[in-house]
């Protein structure tokens, strides 16, 4: 049977990409996640032990990635593993070069001594930059990254595809825009709304909130991810988004209006606690990218309307109040400080 190595499989992104392989292919599966703040078992504890390996290391180790690689002799690796939040990397851009770079660099010389056949790496919409007023980016838009996050990721796209040129490394790239869904730490804009929702918590707006993103179903992104893995071209890079485009007040309020029918809390009382505050540094207006691309080479549609993914998100998270707990103990609450009651204040 054939093994995969999903790197950051403890993630939000990764563990539904985990639980959809599951589901659907008869792979084994090796996780390696370092369990950063960001990683938590708990997002795969339904999966079969018998169906995944968890390994716990740090893409970084250069010498551990190989052994690994050894080890378990993957034909495909996919990597989640990356530092993900831009406020995160407005505070402290550390982390950020050292995992999204430097962990990405490790990472294509242990795939490359190993001889895998397919490196499927995980990058995002925001390495093309700010669109406001601007046609949606194609995948051979330049890059123009804002964020320290967004930096780090368009420098490792670079370098995965200089593995494929100087070295042959099968490297596959996709560029997806924002996901919401089950299992995203409530830090991103949905699951930190929907939390401070149930909680009685004011509800931040960074500027005028006429911010614009594609808002995209985990579970379709993870879709796209395999039908890329499967039918993508070498070399390629494949945008997934839907192609919608959604105010940051237009999400506010719908996740209102969600958490409004379903916890039986007064909209009235919602809509009281939005509050706008100090702006995110750099913002980026408005993100958009053409799929047209992957829609005709691999077949992938997105599946999921955003009020009904935004439904199913706002029962999931009232369903797992316990979840929510347990990621939000210990220094969730440093970072929260430092974005919300000291507006932007850098630990770095
Ligand atoms: P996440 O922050 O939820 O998860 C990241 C995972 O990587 C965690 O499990 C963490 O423990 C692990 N990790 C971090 N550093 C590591 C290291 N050095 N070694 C091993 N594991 C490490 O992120 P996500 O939202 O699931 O994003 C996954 C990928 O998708 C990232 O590469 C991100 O840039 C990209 N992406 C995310 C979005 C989004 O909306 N969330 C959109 C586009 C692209
Ligand atoms: P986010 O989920 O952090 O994703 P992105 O990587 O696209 O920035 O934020 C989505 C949008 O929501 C973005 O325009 C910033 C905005 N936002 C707020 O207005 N308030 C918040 O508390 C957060 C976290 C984000």
């Amino acid at each position: 049977m054939k093994t995969i190595l999903v790197t950051g499989g403890c993630g939000f992104i990764g563990s539904n990409f985990v639980r959809l392989l599951v589901a659907e292919r008869d792979w084994n599966i090796v996780n390696l996640d370092k369990l950063t703040y960001a990683g938590n078992l708990a997002n795969v504890a339904d999966v079969d032990a018998g169906r995944m390996r968890f390994v716990r290391g740090d893409i970084c180790d250069r010498e551990f990635m190989e052994r690994l690689f050894q080890e378990e002799q993957p034909w495909a690796v996919v990597n989640f593993a990356a530092e993900s939040h831009v406020d995160r990397s407005i505070l402290d851009s550390t982390p950020f070069l050292q995992t999204n770079i430097g962990g990405v660099h490790a990472l294509l010389e242990a795939a490359q001594k190993s001889g895998v056949e397919k490196f499927l790496h995980i990058s995002t919409d925001e390495t093309y930059g700010d669109k406001e007023g601007l046609k949606p980016s194609n995948e051979a838009a330049a890059l123009s990254p804002s964020s320290p996050y967004a930096a780090s990721k368009a420098a490792a796209d670079l370098l995965c595809f200089s593995y494929l040129r100087t070295f042959g490394l099968p490297v596959i790239i996709t560029r997806s825009s924002n996901n919401y869904g089950p299992y995203q730490f409530p830090e991103k804009l949905i699951p930190l709304l929907i939390r401070n929702a149930l909680s009685e918590m004011e509800l931040p707006v960074y500027g005028d909130g006429r911010q614009i993103r594609d808002w995209l179903h985990v579970e379709d992104n993870c879709r796209g991810i395999l039908a890329v893995l499967e039918n993508g071209q070498i070399g390629s890079i494949y945008n997934i988004g839907t192609g919608e485009e959604r105010t940051n007040l237009d999400v506010v309020e719908a996740i209102c209006i969600a958490v409004a029918q379903q916890a039986g809390i007064p909209l009235g009382k919602l809509k009281e606690r939005i509050r706008f505050v100090t702006d995110r540094p750099g913002h980026d207006r408005r993100y958009a990218i053409g799929t047209a691309k992957v829609r005709s080479e691999t077949g992938w549609r997105s599946r999921t309307d955003f009020a009904t993914g935004l439904r199913e998100t706002v029962r999931w998270y009232l369903a797992n109040r316990d979840w929510i707990a347990s990621v939000t103990s210990g220094a969730y609450q440093t970072y929260y400080d430092s974005v919300y009651k000291k507006s932007w204040e850098r630990s770095a």
